[in-house]
């Protein structure tokens, strides 16, 4: 049996392809017929180990089609949203809700394409699946990452904060600092569309290609500096032009714009290994940063990928109650024809590609 999916060709190629579907390999595993899906962009740029042929597709919503012999929980027909973390749900860190560190599936690290973690929507909440679907989506990555951005930023109600960033979990990092009582929350990007997604949730944007971003914000804020920074943009960070990479950029930002004993929190990607890193320390994950001065202001530092599990319930009803709607964050829906033409433009950051969502 065959179905399409986006598979990675070479370094900025996608294609649809049939390809096999997937079987039930362990009493555990579920199939599920997606609704919706995409990834992000590191592995598209061959900026990652990935190799050609991999399926491509980490945020995914869809319904159950088929349980293995072993799930009970779950049965076909029920919409479920899945993690992007791959992990066995019983090992000590999976135990302890760091679904992120599973020490079975990827000793050492994170990370993957498919999920054998699953968090169901619900079957009595069904019914509001098409209400809430794209805010459902959210889900599976974005919300809760950008949640978690804020949470290992030591956050506290009533802080102010500063996110590098305005992609999907920038905005997503944004959004949450606000629905968590953040008294000023403040969005650095250069893309305009982006930097206007953030002012409509009512944060304050900062174009860093006009100026230095930290400056902007000292000088709106008297010369105070902010509570808690969010780094949403990881290793790819550029100069203010968006031509240079420069993979400390945002490091050292955070470290001036954040107040002595803030914190830091680092949602955004950072690897061992670069293949396309701008020098050779880069390409082994080697990042210079002033460690001096972080630790002059005794500020504190959170990394790592998201426990989606761990917050994805509470994200849920809080989009149900009507208090969170992440989806004001999806600028196209998209068939999954369009699925090169999209990376490509959500890659390049036009036309207004903010976060897209690609309908088999
Ligand atoms: N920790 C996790 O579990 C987790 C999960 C999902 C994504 N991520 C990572 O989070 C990061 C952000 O993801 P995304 O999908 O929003 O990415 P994105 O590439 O869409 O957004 C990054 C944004 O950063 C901006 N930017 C670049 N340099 C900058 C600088 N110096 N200052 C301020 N802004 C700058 C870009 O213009 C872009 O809009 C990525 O590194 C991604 O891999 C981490
Ligand atoms: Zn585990």
């Amino acid at each position: 049996m065959a179905m399409r999916a986006v598979v990675y060709d070479k370094p900025f190629t996608v294609t649809i392809r049939e390809v096999e579907k997937p079987k039930i390999l362990h009493p555990d595993d579920i199939i599920v017929k997606t609704i919706d899906m995409y990834s992000d962009l590191h592995m598209y740029e061959g900026r990652t180990a990935a190799q050609q042929g991999i399926v491509f597709g980490h945020e995914n919503l869809g319904i159950v089609d088929e349980v293995g012999p072993g799930v009970t929980v779950l049965t076909k027909g029920d919409r479920v949203v899945m993690p992007f973390n791959v992990a066995c749900g019983r090992c000590t860190n999976c135990e302890e809700g760091r679904s992120a560190f599973c020490t079975q599936v990827n000793p050492g690290f994170a990370g993957g394409n498919i999920s054998e973690f699953h968090l169901p929507i619900s079957t009595p909440l069904n019914f509001r699946l098409a209400e809430h679907e794209a805010d459902f989506a959210m889900l599976a990555d974005i919300f809760p990452t950008g949640w978690h951005g804020v949470q290992i930023s030591g956050f506290k109600p009533g802080e102010s904060i500063a996110v590098f960033g305005a992609g999907p979990v920038g905005l997503m990092a944004a959004y949450s600092a606000l629905l968590r009582g953040a008294s000023e929350v403040y969005v650095v990007d250069r893309v305009p569309e982006r930097l206007a997604k953030a002012k409509e949730i009512g944060a304050v944007p900062i174009d860093f290609s006009k100026g230095d971003a930290v400056q902007q914000i000292l000088d709106i804020r008297g010369g105070k500096e902010v509570d808690r920074g969010v780094d949403a943009v990881g290793y790819q960070a550029t100069s203010g032009d968006g031509k240079t990479e420069q993979p400390n950029a945002v490091l050292e930002a955070l470290i001036r714009v954040v107040k002595p004993t803030g914190g830091l929190g680092i949602p955004g990607l950072y690897v061992p290994s670069d293949p396309g890193a701008p020098d050779s320390a880069a390409a082994k994950g080697y990042i210079s940063f002033p460690f001096g001065k972080l630790f002059e202001k005794g500020l504190t530092i959170g990394t790592g990928q998201c426990n989606v599990k761990s917050y994805n319930r509470y994200l849920r009803d809080l989009i149900i109650s009507g208090k969170a709607k992440p989806s004001f964050v999806v600028s196209h829906n998209l068939p999954l024809d369009q699925a090169a033409e999209a990376y490509d433009k959500f890659d390049r950051r036009v036309d207004g590609f903010t976060k897209v969502l690609l309908h088999p």
